[in-house]
């Protein structure tokens, strides 16, 4: 059976994901921080829940117990707060950093030999088409360009172990994070203007669905006209 991974299990385009890949029939792990908010997950057919906050390091290697073989590894676990970099202090890029790109980096390392094992799938799901050097979100960026980098090294690295990797550059997509973000922005916020996480997910899922013949390096999703 396939098996799948996939982190921030509890957000908009996680949860979405944890859906699109049980409704294939995968076998998915979902990974959030929250136990309560988890438990809508664990409620589908397929779904285990682990409940893990992914600053805390030292608790990744418990959500791969018992995990031998992995088909694909989902990243969609962020945070976005948006401060100046005159208001950032490094307790707050620690956190940036560690979320999006420190345990992603972790929880791919430690979840490479399953991955090879069934020559699975790497996605990571990045920032928005085009986001650089915005005012108030330099934590948030400078996360996001890491991650394009570990993505497309890792991409490189495991080519020959069968390993394929993909980012994923969703532009507005109707979730939390967005309303946060668009309000800390002074930014107007239409869940229905925006892509929905459905959406997004349905493209993660036709990615994991390829034949092996090829790998998606990157998807950019914008706003349909
Ligand atoms: N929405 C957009 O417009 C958009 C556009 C481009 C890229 N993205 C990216 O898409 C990904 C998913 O975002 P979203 O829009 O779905 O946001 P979301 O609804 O806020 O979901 C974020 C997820 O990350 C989890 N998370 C945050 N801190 C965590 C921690 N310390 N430990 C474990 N989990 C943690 C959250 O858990 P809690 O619920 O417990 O906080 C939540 O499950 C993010 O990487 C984001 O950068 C979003």
């Amino acid at each position: 059976m396939t098996t799948s991974m996939v982190t921030g299990a509890t957000g908009g385009i996680g949860s979405a994901v944890v859906r699109a890949l049980a409704g294939r029939g995968d076998r998915v792990i979902a990974l959030g921080r929250d136990p309560g908010r988890l438990a809508g997950s664990a409620a589908l057919p397929g779904v285990t829940a682990r409940a893990v906050d992914l600053r805390d390091l030292a608790a990744l290697p418990a959500t791969l117990d018992g995990v031998t073989g992995l088909d694909a590894l989902v990243h969609c676990a962020g945070t976005a707060p948006v401060a100046a970099v005159a208001d950032s202090p490094a307790a707050l890029w620690e956190e940036v950093l560690a979320v999006n790109l420190v345990a992603a980096a972790e929880l791919t390392r430690l979840a490479l030999p399953a991955l090879r094992a069934r020559r699975g799938h790497a996605v990571f799901v990045n920032a928005a088409p085009g986001v650089h050097g915005v005012p108030g979100w330099s934590a948030y960026t400078a996360a996001k360009a890491g991650l394009r980098e570990l993505a497309d090294a890792l991409r490189a690295e495991e080519a020959g172990n069968g390993v394929r990797v993909t980012s994923v550059y969703p532009a507005g997509t109707a979730t939390e994070l967005l309303r946060r973000t668009r309000a800390a922005f002074g930014r107007d916020y239409d869940p229905d203007a925006c892509i929905r996480p459905e959406t997004v997910a349905a493209a993660i899922r036709d990615v994991l669905s390829l034949p092996p013949d090829a790998q998606v390096g990157e998807v950019t999703l914008h706003p349909g006209p």
